[in-house]
């Protein structure tokens, strides 16, 4: 399979439009600092057979950016488009509204995230006078994977962490999600996880079992959204795992055999500085930072 990185940055995107820090500043200078919200495509071995995970705002976008991911010659309009989901964010599902000129869009995705899709953002309401709409579970690991485009996909359940626009439903833990996706022509895997709460011991198997891990790389430290005025709780406490530090995900990774690529950053992160010190101290770990249109094939 090859997967194609369309975006790698956490809701707002890089540069934010209301925004001046440094990270915002900095890639309205340097336009190749820009990032867009994070989503992967993924193409399966047919020409046609592709699918997206996560869908935010700058998704036609994305679907212009790649020569496969754009309709056939001709007249001939991409007939459905396929996308899971890893939780129900608005930087992860706007762009489902943006995809009305489909003829059919296939929705995967866990109960409670269809569930907030469709009563709290009312999906079908909006859409069906557009588009057909098919919603599908994606099965937890352990059960039978839902198989799209020839790749084997399944859920890690990752955290209860709801959406603000659903702070007060029900408990959860598949609210937010890893995609494991295993191609069984090459034997490999991948595990993206823009959204890590905690370091679980499910997530640590998956992870360790993995060719390629892309994770959330949101914050550098725990510390960053205070620090730098964007919210009074920690990087933990907004249910992002941070990077650095002794709760910090790099240590896990740095002693994993998979590649691994930090995505979902923020626009205050340093590391979207492509000049800040801390990209050595990732090196140093043999660990990666995510850019906008990497292709990677496993
Ligand atoms: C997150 O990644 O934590 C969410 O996208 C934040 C938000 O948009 O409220
Ligand atoms: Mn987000
Ligand atoms: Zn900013």
């Amino acid at each position: 399979m090859l997967l194609l990185t369309l975006g790698t940055a956490a809701g707002g995107g890089v540069p934010q439009w209301n925004c001046a820090c440094p990270g915002c500043t900095g890639a309205r200078a340097h336009p190749d600092r820009r990032r867009s919200h994070d989503s992967l495509a993924v193409l399966g071995p047919e020409p046609s057979s592709w699918f997206l995970v996560n869908a935010g705002p700058d998704v036609t976008e994305h679907l212009e950016t790649h020569p496969r991911l754009r309709p056939g010659a001709g007249t001939e309009r991409t007939p459905v488009v396929r996308v899971l989901l890893t939780d129900a964010e608005l930087d992860h599902t706007l762009g489902l509204l943006r995809l009305r000129e489909a003829r059919h869009v296939e929705i995967y995705a866990t109960a409670p995230v269809r569930q907030a899709l469709r009563q709290r953002l009312a999906l079908d309401t909006v859409l069906t006078p557009y588009t057909t709409l098919t919603w599908r579970d994606l099965p937890p690991a352990g059960h039978s994977p839902a198989v799209i485009a020839g790749i084997e996909v399944c859920a890690v359940p990752l955290s209860t962490k709801r959406p603000r626009y659903a702070a007060e439903a029900q408990q959860d833990d598949s609210w937010v999600i890893a995609v494991r996706l295993h191609d069984p022509a090459s034997g490999r895997t991948a595990l993206y996880a823009p959204a890590l709460a905690g370091w679980t011991e499910e997530f640590g198997k998956e992870a360790a079992a993995a060719d390629c891990v892309f994770i959330d790389g949101t914050f550098w430290d725990d510390e960053e959204p205070q620090r730098l005025g964007i919210s009074a709780r920690t990087s933990t406490a907004m249910g992002h795992l941070p990077i650095d530090g002794p709760t910090g995900t790099a240590q896990h990774l740095a002693s994993l055999p998979a590649r691994c690529l930090y995505t979902h950053l923020n626009n205050t992160n340093p590391l979207v500085d492509p000049l800040a010190p801390q990209h050595g101290v990732l090196a140093g770990r043999g660990l990666e930072v995510a850019q906008d249109g990497m292709v990677i094939e496993l």
